[in-house]
């Protein structure tokens, strides 16, 4: 396979991706695609090649060729950061990814989740509280960030006065072009991390980096580049994802006032809503950066070893031979299958968190504003250029 002759990538990509990616799944199981910035990669894009791919050791995560493409796109040379990006469970194979990963399964199955649902609801209730009505403001700043933000640095001991300055630093890493200098954003929250490492091993508490600290002072368990680049993965995993998650699924419930009514009249679907929503427009549009160990046939297509590989998450949850009438948001749909959180080995581990975060939103926003509505045309909305994310810059909304 050649250069695809699709846009992929180009300027209006992100606001015609679900055309762009129909296009793709039709000419070819696999595409190569070079970005304006950074490497040359290949994209798999049908639902069966997709999950098949997430769950082959041979694309494999090989850290060290993964920091080297990530610092190359914050301009910088190998080195200064290489930890922070590199030494992380979702940047690792086996043998360390299930050291890494086992360190924090345990506090994040459902079961320890379903604990938090009381704290979610009393965060989103005393967030929807400060909203004024009947004017339009920008949902994602007022509601969809600071919720999964909330929660994540609560989770993990961050103190509260600190929170805000996560917005800026992981903008800028996602979507460098936009708001520039990822790597003062990169150092400064590296140098944050380090202090608070200090100062829960000084005064532990009952959260996630002082639990991460005492591994790390067991020194088989977390290496301190590993400890660094656990909480970062922690930060961005757990937040700019969610926010998407609840940003998109608002734009599409809105611009359906039945659907609207239905989770507010029927909140058993909205389980379902949840996973259906992550199926139609979720929050991650490509799965992470992989390499491939040696030649790996998808289709009728060979990408060669050693390659840069990613996998169209949005456009296989759309792929026609997997859903039936993929591009209907159906709130009634009963089996989605969708790979919206993953697939394996490297399978979302705060999918219950997130799960949960989108069904108290959903839920108490349809309940408390039922003619709640888009403040602008929905085809005015713009999506962010994040090669991984998948979610809108401002959401202007009126809650009535
Ligand atoms: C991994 C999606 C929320 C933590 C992943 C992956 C996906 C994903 C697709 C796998 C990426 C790959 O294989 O390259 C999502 C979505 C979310 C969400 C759609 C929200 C709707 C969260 C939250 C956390 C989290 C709230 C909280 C801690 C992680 C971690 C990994 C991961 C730690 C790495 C797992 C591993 O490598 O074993 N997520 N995520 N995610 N996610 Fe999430």
């Amino acid at each position: 396979m050649t250069e695809t002759g699709i846009a992929l990538f180009d300027e209006d990509y992100w606001d015609r991706a679900a055309e762009v990616e129909r296009s793709l799944r039709e000419q070819a199981p696999v595409h190569l695609a070079t970005p304006k910035s950074g490497t040359p990669l290949w994209v798999i894009s049908r639902y069966a090649d997709a999950r098949a791919a997430l769950n082959d050791p041979r694309f494999s995560k090989d850290s060290d060729r993964l920091n080297a493409v990530i610092l190359s796109k914050l301009d910088q040379p190998e080195g200064e950061l290489s930890g922070l990006f590199s030494k992380h469970m979702l940047n690792s194979d086996p043998p360390d990814h299930t050291r890494l990963r086992k360190l924090l399964a345990r506090d994040f199955t459902a079961r320890r989740i379903a604990n938090l649902r009381p704290r979610v609801e009393s965060l989103v209730s005393g967030l929807l509280d400060e909203l004024p009505t009947g004017e339009p403001l920008d949902l994602i700043e007022r509601f969809a960030f600071p919720l999964p933000i909330t929660v994540i640095c609560e989770l993990m001991g961050v103190p509260e006065a600190d929170r805000s300055r996560f917005r800026g630093w992981t903008s800028a890493l996602m979507e460098p072009a936009r708001h520039g200098d990822g790597l003062t954003a990169s150092r400064e929250m590296a140098a944050f991390f380090v202090d608070l490492f200090a100062a829960k091993r000084a005064n532990p508490g009952e959260d996630l980096i002082s639990a991460l600290t005492v591994a790390s002072d067991d020194g088989d368990r977390l290496s301190e580049e590993e400890l660094l680049a656990t909480a970062f993965l922690l930060i961005v995993a757990g937040h700019e994802t969610t926010v998407n998650l609840v940003g998109n699924g608002v734009r599409w419930l809105l611009e359906s006032p039945q659907k609207w009514a239905a989770l507010r009249e029927r909140p058993e679907l909205l389980p379902r809503a949840v996973e259906e929503v992550l199926r139609f427009d979720g929050p991650l549009r490509m799965a992470t950066h992989r390499f491939t160990t040696e030649d790996v046939t998808v289709g009728e297509v060979t990408i060669p070893a050693g390659e840069l590989v990613m996998i169209n998450l949005t456009s296989a949850n759309r792929d026609s031979a997997q859903f039936e009438h993929a591009d209907e948001l159906d709130l009634d749909r009963a089996h989605s299958g969708h790979i919206a959180f993953g697939h394996g080995l490297h399978h979302c581990l705060g999918a219950p968190l997130a799960r949960l975060e989108g069904e108290v939103a959903f839920a108490e926003l349809t309940r408390r504003f039922p003619s709640a509505r888009l403040a602008v045309p929905g085809e005015d909305l713009h999506r962010g250029t994040s090669l991984v994310m998948n979610g809108y810059r401002t959401l202007p909304v009126v809650l009535t």
